[in-house]
């Protein structure tokens, strides 16, 4: 692979219909990227009375994202926003103050709804939020899908030829994105 990829699933649920999307998203990828979890559902909540310390739990989900080239959120819309559990671990990786996780590392935003906006105001959020932490975004192509049942299985398995053909090109403009960002910009700077 010629990049690492952390993905966050922002539901916790067990049922979430985003980590079925990211599943499909995994087995999708192109060759150029090695998919990894970054898990954060066992983060307290955060405070800046832990900066000066941050416990091993932080300290560890600091460290899973310095180990990756890129981050792509997989996140349900909550209220019109990203559900709490993500900007908590956002919130955790963005600080202590100028140890920022994010700064200069490229992201891509993706996400699921029955509903037929698709998660396209909670995205706007995230964007919003990842501006402020420095991190390079892929603008296009954008993606909202509406989840129908049974569009992905449990294990990732898409049943509708578009929505397939859809991902897996996402998935390959997001490598391609990533390629220009360290293009552009070498890993050191
Ligand atoms: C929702 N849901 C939802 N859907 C949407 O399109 N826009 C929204 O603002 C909200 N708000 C919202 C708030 C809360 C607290 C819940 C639990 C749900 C519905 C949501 O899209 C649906 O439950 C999905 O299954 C959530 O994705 P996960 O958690 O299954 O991945």
């Amino acid at each position: 692979s010629n990049f690492s990829v952390g993905y966050f699933v922002g539901s916790l649920a067990k049922a979430s219909i985003n980590r079925r999307l990211a599943k499909a998203l995994v087995r999708l990828a192109p060759d150029s990227l090695e998919m990894r979890e970054i898990p954060f559902g066992s983060l307290p909540l955060y405070s800046y009375d832990y900066d000066a310390d941050y416990p091993p739990v932080a300290r560890e989900f600091k460290a899973a994202i310095a180990a990756v080239d890129a981050v792509l959120f997989v996140t349900p819309e909550y209220n019109r926003s990203i559900p709490g559990g993500l900007k908590n671990a956002i919130d955790w990786a963005s600080r202590p103050w100028g140890q920022n996780s994010f700064t200069r590392k490229p992201s891509g935003i993706i996400g699921t709804s029955p509903g037929k906006i698709g998660t396209a105001v909670g995205q706007q959020h995230l964007k919003s939020i990842l501006s402020f932490c420095n991190s390079p975004m892929m603008n296009a192509i954008e993606a909202y899908i509406q989840f129908t049942p049974d569009l992905i299985s449990e294990d990732g398995e898409v049943s509708d030829a578009s929505t397939r053909d859809f991902l897996t090109n996402y998935m390959q403009e997001f490598s391609d994105f990533i390629g220009r960002v360290y293009t552009a910009l070498p890993r050191s700077a």
